[in-house]
């Protein structure tokens, strides 16, 4: 199914404390972005990426992007001081049918998931990539805990998220007009009850955070490289 992504790459890498943008951080020599767009680069279905970034990156981006020889990123738009406003700015320019919202800073997520995320966003409206939550997981005030959740209900939720587009950009102008601010996208679909479905990922597929998940992230890309499970 042909679509459409939106890339996120505006945040400053607070929590990493590289004192750059956390993207610009390099894997075996690569910098983080390069691997997350050339997942894109390589998907036949991708018609093209809309780059959202910090405006005093631009050169710097661009100039990775010739480095690389990437073809399909035909949009570098401003991002916005939440993540939230950069991906509103770059949904702007989405065109096609189906739109995905991808983090910068998931380089490990593979094609086989996105086209099931793909085709099931086109049946339902919403999909989301998420694992089954390992940990026990309470719910505390002020570190007294009051309940234990039950776990098998409970989803971590990743990126992709993918979406038919008219739904996905009325959301956001919803969400917009009444300054509702989501920690992901699809919670922009549930609070005005489109569905949204669970397509079950993997747990390689991380969002690079802090310091400790650079050697993670080392670890899953020799694995990937070297074709081990
Ligand atoms: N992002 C963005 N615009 C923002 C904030 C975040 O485009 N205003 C992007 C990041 O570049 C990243 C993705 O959204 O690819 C997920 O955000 P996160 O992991 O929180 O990255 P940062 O915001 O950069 O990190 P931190 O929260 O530690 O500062
Ligand atoms: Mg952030």
């Amino acid at each position: 199914m042909f679509y459409e992504v939106v890339i996120p790459a505006a945040g400053q890498g607070k929590r990493m404390k590289a004192g750059k943008n956390k993207l610009f951080i390099e894997l075996s020599g690569i910098p983080i972005i390069v691997y997350t767009l050339r997942v894109f680069e390589e998907d036949p279905d991708c018609r093209g990426i809309i780059l959202s970034i910090n405006p005093a990156e631009k050169v710097y981006f661009n100039q990775l992007i010739a480095a690389y020889g990437l073809k399909k990123v035909k949009k570098l738009v401003m991002g916005g001081k939440e993540r939230q406003q950069s991906v509103y700015n770059g949904l702007h320019h989405a065109k096609e049918d189906i739109v995905l919202v991808h983090d910068g800073a998931r380089p490990f997520i593979t094609l086989g998931q996105i086209s099931e995320l793909t085709t099931a966003a086109s049946l339902h409206g919403g999909a989301v990539i998420a694992v089954p939550v390992k940990d026990t997981i309470k719910k505390a005030a002020n570190k007294k805990v009051l309940e234990t959740v039950e776990r098998s209900s409970l989803w971590a939720v990743q990126t992709p998220q993918a979406f038919r587009v008219s739904i996905l950009k009325s959301a956001y102008e919803q969400a917009e007009a009444e300054e509702f601010l989501g920690t992901d996208d699809a919670s922009l679909l549930e609070r005005i009850n489109e569905q949204v479905v669970i397509i079950e990922g993997n747990y390689d597929n991380i969002k690079i955070t802090t310091q400790e998940d650079l050697y993670f992230a080392e670890a899953i890309l020799h694995k990937q490289q070297h074709g081990k499970r």
